[in-house]
């Protein structure tokens, strides 16, 4: 229990935006259960990738499988539960996070297995996807993106691995990508998306902050960054273009390099940055 005071200090101070600490959301952890299981969600799935990954990463393997099938209970909003989806914090609760996939779903560790037994993301974690979280604690839970391999070459095959990707974007575009009023832009037939290229990879790169007006309504949020590779960012916009009614154009691992070597502008920043938790 010590340790986990000292992880509690430590999420307080590198989750700023939190609004509960982690102990004020453990003492109300009998009431998640009932309350989640009321709760009705519409699961973010990605297209099933069975292949065992290689070497995986925080940010590129194991955080959408957290975001698809933990961000419900797990988040920077809720007072109940433990939020660990930033990286330092995920990676100090490594150890307890494998134990409640892996081991607790094979029966040999006596607490609860994740995700909670009857919630839809328990049906919908993969084999695969346990497996993918075991290898990144077994390999040293890095952080960064491994480097992606270039073999992709065809716009199908960048579709299919956007889509996996995209499972981040849901989070906050939703997976229908129709976003929420007054928060969330939608992605989907997004007049804003459609006409600029270029500015679409700068907001994947940079993230976005300050007034935005997609579809005739108006927005005025943050949008973290996500550092993300080429390959990556190419592939989940290509999924975007070719998804919810969207103009269809493909985005080349060689134009994201162009594009970030101009840096971050004015029509990315329009106001001071938050920090992104996906840092
Ligand atoms: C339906 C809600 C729900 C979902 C989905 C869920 N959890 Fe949990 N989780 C809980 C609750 C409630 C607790 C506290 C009760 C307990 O300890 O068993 C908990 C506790 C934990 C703990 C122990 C506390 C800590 O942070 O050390 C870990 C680790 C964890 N969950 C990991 C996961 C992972 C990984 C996923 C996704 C694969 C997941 N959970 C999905 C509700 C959920
Ligand atoms: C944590 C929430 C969050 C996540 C995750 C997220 N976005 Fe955003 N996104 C936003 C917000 C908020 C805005 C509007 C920012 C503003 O007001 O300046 C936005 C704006 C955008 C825009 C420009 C407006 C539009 O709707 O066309 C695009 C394009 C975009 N995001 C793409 C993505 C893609 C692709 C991903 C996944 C790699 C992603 N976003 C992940 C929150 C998020």
């Amino acid at each position: 229990m010590v340790s986990k005071n000292g992880q509690d200090n430590q999420r307080r101070m590198t989750m700023n935006t939190k609004k509960f600490s982690n102990s004020q959301r453990r003492s109300h952890l009998k009431t998640i259960s009932a309350a989640s299981a009321l709760c009705c969600l519409l699961l973010v799935k990605a297209g099933a990738v069975e292949t065992t990954i290689q070497s995986p990463t925080y940010l590129r393997d194991v955080l959408p499988i957290f975001m698809g099938s933990c961000s419900r209970c797990h988040n920077q909003e809720t007072r109940f539960v433990y939020n660990w989806l930033d990286y330092k914090t995920a990676y100090a609760d490594r150890w307890e996070i494998k134990r409640r996939v892996w081991d607790g779903w094979k029966g040999t560790y006596y607490k609860e297995a994740m995700p909670i037994a009857n919630s839809p993301e328990s049906l919908a974690l993969t084999d695969a996807e346990r497996l993918t979280i075991r290898q990144w604690v077994d390999g040293g839970s890095p952080r960064g993106v491994a480097p992606t391999n270039d073999s992709v070459k065809t716009k199908a095959e960048r579709i299919e691995l956007g889509h996996r990707l995209f499972t981040i974007c849901a989070a906050c575009h939703q997976a229908t990508g129709r976003g929420l009023p007054n928060q969330f832009p939608p992605l989907a037939s997004s007049d804003y998306l459609n006409a600029d290229k270029s500015r679409a990879i700068k907001i994947v790169l940079y993230g976005r902050q300050g007034e935005v007006v997609v579809n005739g309504a108006k927005f005025n949020n943050n949008m973290p960054m996500f550092p993300l590779g080429d390959q990556d960012v190419a592939n989940v916009l290509t999924y975007v273009y070719n998804s919810f009614g969207n103009a269809g154009l493909e985005v080349t691992p060689e134009e994201v390099k162009t594009v970030r070597a101009q840096g971050p502008d004015a029509s990315v920043k329009s106001a001071p940055a938050a920090k992104s938790v996906f840092e």
